[in-house]
């Protein structure tokens, strides 16, 4: 039973003490986060993974990308666990290293060394890695626009991966016009770009989240419409035209801090993750959070860690078989790093 999956778990985390490290993301389900030792956004579970050098096994609950990063900040004694390796995420399977290879060939026949790679956190440890050695770095939501000034004085010119969304909506912010923005698409290999050449500025990786996209401007109207006093805030993972129509938009710390700090009575629709809104309903007792899309938009693959899941890998370390390591290989894992350190410096 539920009751007992839990109890278990509690005494499994107990026997182990600091031993075990489980950091968990703000979108991971309830069930979950009831045990992790630190709740995060990217930005926060990356530091603290970084800072943690004690604990031998670190079970990560969140997906793949996240655990890889946990793996390339870790120190050779400890072991990144993933409870189930199918937590994947959507985005970072739309940006493959062979897919990078070819485009970083075409744009440097076409542009020259004027261009830096920045990836979003939200990729596999290939594509770190290959920033990491061409002088790029990651970044997170939260740090979006810092890692783009910081770029921007190492070159002209950003190739942004792997979601277009955060890349456009942050050079935005920033000044960037929309026609020193262009697209490279992956699948056809071509950069969709019709300005001068000379203006480009950022060049945006044809990649999305499935989860942020599903919140549309219909949604927005929708919600004006319906509820005229509500306040509306999405994450930058959502498309152009909605952070625009939005009030507000940032990472999930920020949202949850903008929401947190709101007065009493106010109304809130925002535009991200399922377990994280329904989270914020139930903890801002004194304001009105809803989701602004009513079909309310899990991550699916956030969603395939869950208490079976989780009891699982842990009874693995006690057996002691440590089951679904996340082991990233040697010089990937130095390049990756590489790229991880010039963001946590900034
Ligand atoms: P942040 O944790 O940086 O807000 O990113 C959200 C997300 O989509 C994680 O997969
Ligand atoms: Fe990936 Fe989007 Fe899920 Fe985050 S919310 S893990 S970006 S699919």
């Amino acid at each position: 039973t539920k009751q007992e999956m839990e109890k278990r778990i509690w005494d499994i985390k107990k026997e182990l003490g600091s031993r075990l490290f489980m950091p968990g993301h703000y979108y991971q389900k309830d069930e979950v986060i009831q045990f992790a030792d630190e709740t995060g956004d990217s930005l926060q579970l990356a530091k603290t993974g970084a800072a943690n050098k004690e604990a031998e096994f670190i079970v990560f609950c969140g997906v793949h990308f996240m655990a890889e990063t946990a793996d390339i900040l870790s120190e050779e004694h400890q072991t990144v666990l993933l409870p189930d390796l199918r937590a994947g995420c959507s985005m970072a399977d739309m940006a493959n290293i062979n897919q990078l290879e070819k485009a970083w060939e075409k744009l440097q026949t076409q542009l020259g060394d004027t261009v830096i790679p920045l990836t979003y956190v939200n990729s596999t440890a290939a594509i770190k890695a290959f920033c990491g050695s061409h002088e790029g770095a990651t970044l997170t939501s939260s740090n979006a626009k810092k890692m783009l000034e910081w770029a921007f004085s190492q070159k002209e010119r950003i190739l942004f991966l792997p979601d277009q969304h955060l890349g456009r909506n942050t050079a935005f912010d920033m000044g960037i016009r929309l026609e020193e923005m262009a697209v490279w698409d992956p699948i056809q290999q071509v950069l969709e770009y019709d300005g001068d050449p000379a203006q480009l500025r950022m060049i945006l990786w044809k990649g999305h989240c499935s989860v942020h996209e599903k919140f549309t401007m219909e949604n927005v109207r929708n919600t004006r419409r319906e509820h005229p006093d509500a306040n509306i805030i999405v994450h930058p993972e959502c498309t152009f035209d909605v952070v625009q129509a939005a009030d507000d938009a940032g990472s999930t710390n920020k949202i949850i801090n903008t929401i947190h700090k709101a007065p009493p009575g106010s109304k809130w629709a925002v535009g991200t993750e399922m377990n994280l809104v329904n989270r914020l309903t139930q903890v801002e007792t004194d304001k009105t959070v809803f989701s602004l899309n009513s079909n309310m938009c899990p991550c699916l693959t956030m969603n395939r860690i869950d208490l079976p899941h989780l009891l699982w890998s842990l009874e693995s370390i006690i057996t002691p078989d440590p089951h679904h390591v996340i082991k990233v290989e040697t010089q990937t894992k130095r390049d990756a790093w590489t790229a991880l350190e010039r963001m946590l410096q900034q």
